[in-house]
């Protein structure tokens, strides 16, 4: 397609990431990663020392800080305050603390508007987060929810960062409901969002399904 936006959603470790960089790719477009967005304002976060009960200061934080977005599909860097924040946004103390920055509204309705600032200057764009189909792109061309079981989703994770399985699969199940039940745009299937189940499915093999469905919608 000549222009298109694409909105992936779907729990951690459900294979969001790889497919959304692969599909960006294969379409000579870009990657926006909301979830790298939310880290590198968590990392700000605890590099200033603010108290993680404290909304007010943790907004006051992100709305300071400077983000440097990558959207190249095959190297998407991220900057924060400019340091280059890479390695750290996937180190525990940020996945530990991620999803309690993502619940405050204020750091929500910051990053949203820059996403949807990022989202209009590009012809094509795949979009991976929590909620892209339901708040940040409600008018996108394909809205794709992957799920995969929770092993399956906990297997991928561990392969990637070398992490034992029981570990991964309970911080997993941890964030999974930190963020479906906060109340700022909850992590839930948009109605008009295809559900697209990766359990035992290959890389390749998602691809292929999302590039067949985009076809049939633009
Ligand atoms: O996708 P990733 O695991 O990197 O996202 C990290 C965290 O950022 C999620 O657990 C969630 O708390 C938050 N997030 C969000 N909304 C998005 C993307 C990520 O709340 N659109």
């Amino acid at each position: 397609p000549e222009q298109c936006v694409v909105a992936v959603d779907g729990p951690s470790g459900s294979g969001k990431s790889t497919v959304s960089r692969r599909l960006a790719a294969t379409l000579d477009g870009v990657y926006l990663d909301t979830g790298a967005m939310y880290r590198a304002v968590t990392w700000a976060v605890l590099q200033a020392g603010v108290d993680l009960t404290d909304p007010e200061a943790i907004a006051k934080i992100a709305l300071e800080t400077e983000l440097t977005i990558g959207t190249d599909p095959d190297a998407p860097h991220f900057a924060a305050n400019g340091t280059n924040v890479d390695a750290p946004i996937r180190g525990p103390e940020v996945t530990g603390a991620v999803s309690a920055v993502a619940a405050v509204p204020a750091v929500r309705k910051h990053l949203v508007t820059l996403q949807q600032t990022i989202i209009a200057a590009h012809k094509r764009i795949i979009v991976e987060g929590r909620d892209i189909a339901s708040v940040v792109a409600p008018d996108a061309d394909l809205k794709v929810y992957l799920t995969a079981s929770a092993a399956a989703r906990a297997a991928r994770r561990s392969a990637e960062d070398a992490t034992d399985v029981a570990a991964t699969e309970a911080d997993l199940a941890r964030r999974d409901k930190l963020d479906s039940s906060r109340t700022a745009d909850p992590l839930r299937q948009a109605s008009d969002a295809i559900e697209v189940d990766t359990t035992g499915m290959g890389i390749d093999d998602v691809v292929a399904h999302l590039l067949e469905l985009l076809n049939s919608k633009v």
